[in-house]
C-alpha cells in the first residue's frame, strides 16, 4: 500500500488531505515520497520559522534526548530555566513569568483560565473572524460557526465582537469581563492585520475597565511579522500573550508570557504533564537563539515588503486584495482559493488557504529570494490560467 494509502485506512478523518507523501524537508524546502521537489509556503501552518531540518535545533533536540527528556515542573531543570529566562527576555509585554504548555490552543485555554482567576470575572470578549484553537474554552472564543456549532453548547459567557471597531468594543467589555482576547494579524481569517489605533484602543478599554488582555501571537510571533513579536509594532503591552508554533524549532510546545501587572497565580490552579518538558525547552532554547543570531525578524520585515509588492503588481482581475505583515501574506482572491492552490502544488509551491478565498504564504523565514520570485510568478501563472 502507499503511504496515503495507509494513512487513509487509520487516520482519523479529521483533516482534508492533498495526495501527497512529505517525506523530508530542508530550509524552505520539502521532498515527497517520489524524491520531488516543493518550495515550502505553509511552513508547518507557522511552526517552521526557522526552517525545516535545523541544524541548531536538531543538534539541541539529539543532544538533549540523550540527557533527558522527560521532568515534569515538581523539579527545577536547567533548560527549562533558560527557556523561561529567554522568553522573559524577549517578551513584548513586561512579562515577568510565563507558564509552558504543549500546543496553542493549551496556552489559550490557560490565558482564559488565568484572566478569570485574576479578576475574579467570568466574561471573555473575542473578536468576529477569530482563530484561537479547537479545545472547549479557545473553541469558545473562536469565531467560525463550522468549527463551533457541532459542539454546542460550548463555555458560557463568550462574546464577539468585531476586529477594528473601538465603539463596539467599549460596549462589549464590561466590568464583568475577565479577559480580552485578540490577534494582532487575523490568520485563519483572513490574514488582516490590526490597526495602530484598534490594538492600542483595546488595551486602553482593558485597562479602564479591570479586563485582562490576552494577546494570541500563536501565529504571528518568533520573527513571522518583521519583529520578534507582532505587539512590538504597536508598542502593545498585553496581561498575557500566547506564543506557540515556531517556539521550539517545530516541536510542540506553547507558552503564556504573563504581564507583571498580573496577581499572582496559586499552586495548582493549572497543569500539564509535558509542559516545560526538557526537550521542547532545549530546542526551544535553540530555536530563539538561531532567530535572534540570524536575525529572522530583519529577514522577515525585508522578504516580506519585497514580495507584497511583487503580489501587488501582479495584473490579474482575479486578485481582490493583498495584505500582511512580514512574511504573514494574504492574497484575497474574488473566487475560491482551493483550486489555485491545487494548480500550484502540481507546479512545485505548497501555500495555505486562510477561510474560502484568500492565498495565505507563511514561508520558513529563512526562505530565500529567487524562491519567493519563483513562488510570485507561479501565482501570477496559475491565476491566469483560469
Ligand atoms: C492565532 C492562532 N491561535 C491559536 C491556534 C491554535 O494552535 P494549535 O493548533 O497549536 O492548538 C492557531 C493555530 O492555527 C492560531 O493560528
Amino acid at each position: 500500500m502507499t503511504i496515503p494509502e495507509i494513512e487513509s485506512k487509520y487516520t482519523s478523518g479529521l483533516y482534508v488531505k492533498r495526495p501527497l507523501a512529505i517525506v523530508r524537508g530542508s530550509g524552505a524546502h520539502l521532498w515527497d515520497d517520489t524524491g520531488k521537489e516543493y518550495i515550502d509556503c505553509v511552513g508547518g501552518q507557522g511552526a517552521a520559522n526557522v526552517g525545516h531540518a535545523n541544524l541548531a535545533v536538531a543538534e539541541a533536540i539529539a543532544e538533549q534526548a540523550r540527557t533527558l527528556i522527560s521532568l515534569t515542573e515538581i523539579f527545577y531543570n536547567d533548560q527549562r530555566a533558560a527557556m523561561e529566562e529567554k522568553l522573559v527576555t524577549i517578551s513584548p509585554n513586561h512579562a515577568n513569568r510565563v507558564f509552558l504548555c504543549n500546543s496553542g490552543a493549551e496556552a489559550i485555554e490557560a490565558a482564559i483560565k488565568f484572566s478569570r482567576f485574576a479578576t475574579g470575572r467570568t466574561g471573555i470578549v473575542a473578536m468576529m473572524r477569530s482563530f484561537h484553537g479547537r479545545t472547549m474554552g479557545a473553541l469558545s472564543a473562536t469565531w467560525n460557526p463550522k468549527y463551533r456549532e457541532p459542539f454546542m453548547p460550548l463555555v458560557p459567557d463568550f462574546s464577539f465582537t468585531p476586529y477594528e471597531n473601538l465603539d463596539k468594543a467599549r460596549e462589549a467589555i464590561t466590568d464583568k469581563t475577565a479577559g480580552v482576547l485578540v490577534e494582532v494579524v487575523q490568520g485563519e481569517g483572513g490574514v488582516h492585520p490590526g490597526s495602530r489605533e484598534f490594538l492600542l484602543g483595546l488595551q486602553q478599554i482593558c485597562r479602564e475597565r479591570g479586563a485582562m488582555l490576552i494577546v494570541d501571537e500563536i501565529q504571528t510571533g518568533f520573527g513571522r511579522t518583521g519583529k520578534m513579536f507582532a505587539s512590538e509594532h504597536y508598542g502593545l503591552d498585553a496581561d498575557f500573550v500566547a506564543v506557540a508554533k515556531s517556539i521550539a524549532g517545530g516541536l510542540p510546545m506553547g507558552a503564556v508570557l504573563i504581564g507583571e501587572r498580573v496577581k499572582k497565580l496559586e499552586p495548582m490552579i493549572h497543569g500539564s504533564t509535558f509542559g516545560g518538558n526538557p526537550l521542547a525547552c532545549a530546542a526551544g532554547v535553540a530555536a530563539i537563539g538561531f532567530i535572534e543570531k540570524e536575525n529572522l525578524a530583519g529577514r522577515a520585515a525585508e522578504l516580506g515588503a519585497y514580495m507584497m509588492g511583487r503580489l501587488q503588481r501582479i495584473e490579474s482581475p482575479m486578485i481582490r486584495e493583498v495584505r500582511g505583515l512580514g512574511l504573514m501574506i494574504g492574497v484575497e482572491l474574488k473566487q475560491k482559493v482551493t483550486p489555485y492552490l491545487m494548480a500550484l502544488m502540481e507546479r512545485g509551491v505548497l501555500a495555505l488557504p486562510a477561510g474560502l478565498n484568500v492565498l495565505r504564504l507563511l514561508p520558513p523565514l529563512v526562505i530565500e529570494k529567487s524562491d519567493l520570485d519563483v513562488v510570485a510568478e507561479q501565482i501570477e501563472q496559475v491565476l491566469q490560467e483560469e
